[in-house]
Parts: structure tokens; sequence; C-alpha cells
């Protein structure tokens, strides 16, 4: 078999020596602070049955969808699941795709044109960033949660009436699991006739009564252009949906290459998403357990005089700054010897000097495991 050209072994031999090279390990059985499944949903017996019901009802027992949705993959549950989603996110309408990542792409790749203007958070997922390499419109960061930042760039621009704004920003950050000042945004892209882009992947079913996001949370969900909701973290599943008005729906129908160029979600896959928001509807303990747990995570690390190591976070994403990939990986490895999954984050997926040991926080964490895994996390960083 042929090699890898000498760039590419280049760049795998840099890895290493910067310690961040990369390899898939199997999933292990340890005491789980570093999964997506917020809620514990990805196992729920309940849900995997209802949506084997689901498939039953509408007479879908098959495995695969056999095509793009524009040529044969347009199931039955499509419809079903959208308008259900469009109804339970307060919106027009909603369009699945086959994952976070195809949704940002193709959201990003389309709608800001050649000569628009995209001012995204520094610390944006890559998955966002990736889309807006590939639109044509230009791209500005601003300064991380800071809305002063925003005005400042928003400032500067020379608006023409061919011009169109994009402010871009996640609702819950997912390294750092911070907030984002969402009212503040909505008042500057109002202010500056912008279009506001929510990332919701690490809100949605944590945030609002049943889970409905930060943006319903404060209400401010008919001043948001376009919301991103995935299903793999807290609903357990697997898939995403772009929440905005009929005519984005129509827009992304026609234009969003990542919609279109590919192969539909399976029957199964949204029967799965239909059922968790059959039970988001109808209100689930779970959420509740969750901000429990965020609470008494927050109030032993204040115990164990751990704040100053911590960013402040009231999500579930819990981030301990440890600088250096190699101090990080050692602190995550001695966690993993007592029982304790935490992963660590290194650079370059964070930056220089802000690796961290990152803790997902689940509804089925027991007070037991939250304060024996921060014990020893603060005998290991003393
Ligand atoms: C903020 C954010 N957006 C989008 C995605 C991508 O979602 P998915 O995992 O469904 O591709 C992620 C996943 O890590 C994320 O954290």
């Amino acid at each position: 078999m042929p090699t890898i050209p000498s760039k590419l072994a280049e760049s795998l031999k840099k890895r290493k020596q910067e310690n961040a090279f990369r390899s898939l390990k199997k999933t292990s059985s340890l005491i789980d602070f570093s999964s997506n499944d917020y809620l514990g949903l990805a196992s729920s017996k309940k849900i995997y049955q209802q949506s084997h019901l689901i498939l039953k009802e509408n007479n879908l027992l098959q495995n695969g969808a056999t095509g793009s949705r524009l040529l044969s993959g347009n199931h039955i549950l499509y419809d079903l699941t959208e308008n259900f989603l469009a109804e339970f996110h307060q919106t027009e309408a909603a369009l699945i795709y086959n994952s976070g990542y195809d949704a940002n792409i193709g959201f990003f790749a389309s709608v800001p044109k050649r000569g628009d203007l995209i001012l995204y958070d520094e610390l944006v997922h890559a998955s966002i960033r990736d889309g807006i390499a590939i639109s044509r419109a230009k791209a500005y960061k601003f300064d991380h949660n800071n809305p002063e930042s925003l005005q400042n760039k928003l400032s500067k621009i020379e608006k023409t009436d061919d011009l169109e704004l994009y402010i871009v920003t996640e609702s819950v950050f997912s390294m750092d699991g911070d907030m984002a000042p969402l009212k503040d945004f909505t008042k500057i892209s109002e202010e500056f006739g912008a279009f506001l882009i929510v990332d919701e992947a690490h809100a949605t079913g944590i945030f609002s009564d049943k889970g409905e996001g930060l943006v319903q949370e404060l209400e401010i969900q008919d001043k948001v252009f376009a919301r991103l909701n995935t299903f793999g973290k807290a609903p357990g599943c697997h898939g995403a949906v772009i929440l905005g008005s009929k005519s984005l729906k129509d827009y992304l129908v026609n234009f969003s290459r990542s919609f279109i160029y590919t192969t539909a979600l399976p029957p199964h896959s949204v029967a799965t998403i239909l059922a968790v928001y059959h039970e988001f509807e109808k209100g689930i303990p779970q959420i509740q357990q969750l901000h429990q747990n965020i609470i008494f995570f927050r109030n032993q690390i204040e115990k164990l005089r751990l704040e100053k190591h911590f960013i402040f976070s009231k999500s579930g994403i819990q981030s301990c700054i440890i600088p250096g990939n190699e101090q990080v990986k050692n602190i995550a490895e001695n966690l993993r010897r007592e029982g304790f999954e935490v992963k660590p984050i290194l650079s370059p997926t964070v930056h220089k000097g802000r690796e961290r040991l990152r803790f997902c926080l689940h509804a089925f964490n027991s007070e037991e495991e939250i304060s024996q895994v921060l014990k020893i996390l603060a005998k290991l960083l003393a």
C-alpha cells in the first residue's frame, strides 16, 4: 500500500512532538464526566421502544433512507418531526440535517453571500469556522462574549444597500461552558440591521423548562434569524435542525449543498429524534437533576477552593484550565486510574496555555461521584 506524502508525515510528526497526537480509543466503562449525553437519554429504554413504535405505526420497516431528501429519501417522519420541532421551538419552520457539523457547513456556505459580512465570536465551534471558510462573504471575529467588541467592529463598517451583516455566536460555548450575552446581541443586531445566528448545541435539552434552549428561555426567539439545535448531545441521538422562517427553509433546501448532496438520515434516526421530543414536550425530570448537579459541582469547587482554576459556567460544561498538553494529559490519566473519565482538551483544539480538563456533567452523576472526583483533582493540583 502506498505510504502518505512526506508533508503529511511531517504534520503527524509535529503533532507527536507537541504532545497533541490524536488516536481513537475504545469507549470506557469509567464514571462518565466526558460524554455529551447530559441527560442519559442515549441509553434510555423508553426512547428506544418509542422510536420502534413510531417506525411501526408509520409502516417504515426499512433500514436506510435510500437517497437524498430531494430524491427518494424524504420519508414521512421528516414532515412529522420537522412540524413538531417547529412548534416546540416556537418558530415557523425546521429543517433537519444529518449532523450539526453538516448544518453549520451548509448554512454558512450558502447564506452569507459574496459582499456580505460575518462577525463571529472568536471561540465559535470548528463547524461554524469551516462553514465560514467556504463562504464567499468576508468574516471578522469579535472578542469572546463581548458586546462592546462586536459593536466596535460593526460601527466601523460602511453599510451599503447590498451588504448584509450576520452575527454568529453559540448560546453555550462548547469548550468554556459559558453563555453568550444573547439579549445584548439581539439589541446590537437590531441596531445595525444584522441577522443573528445562534448555535444551541450545548443548550438544547438543558435550558428552559422543557429543554427548548437558551434562546427560548430568554424569550428572544422572534429576534433570532436562525438557530442550530443538535440532537447528538442532550437529546442522546443524532442529527441537527436549523430553525427559522419558512423562506429560510426554502432557501436552504434549494442552495445548501450539505443538505442536498447527501443521503438522508434513515427513518430510525428521525423516529428517535421524534421520540425524544415527545418526552421533552411532556417534561422530563432529568433536566432538573442535571441543574441540581451543576449547582452541587459549583458548590464543591468553592468548598475546595478550586474556583480560580475553573471558567465560570452555569452549564453542563465545567472547564478546569491546566496549561500545557503534557500537564493536562497527566492529570486526566491520574483521574482515569482512580476510575473517572474526564477528557483533557489539548492545543491546538484550544489556544496554547488554555489547555483544560473539560468536565461534562450529567443528570445521572451522583453527588458522591462529583465530590470524589473534585477531591482527587484538588490533590493533583496542589
Ligand atoms: C457548538 C457546536 N456546534 C455544532 C456541533 C456539531 O454537532 P454534531 O456533533 O451534531 O455534528 C458541535 C459538536 O461538537 C458543537 O459543540
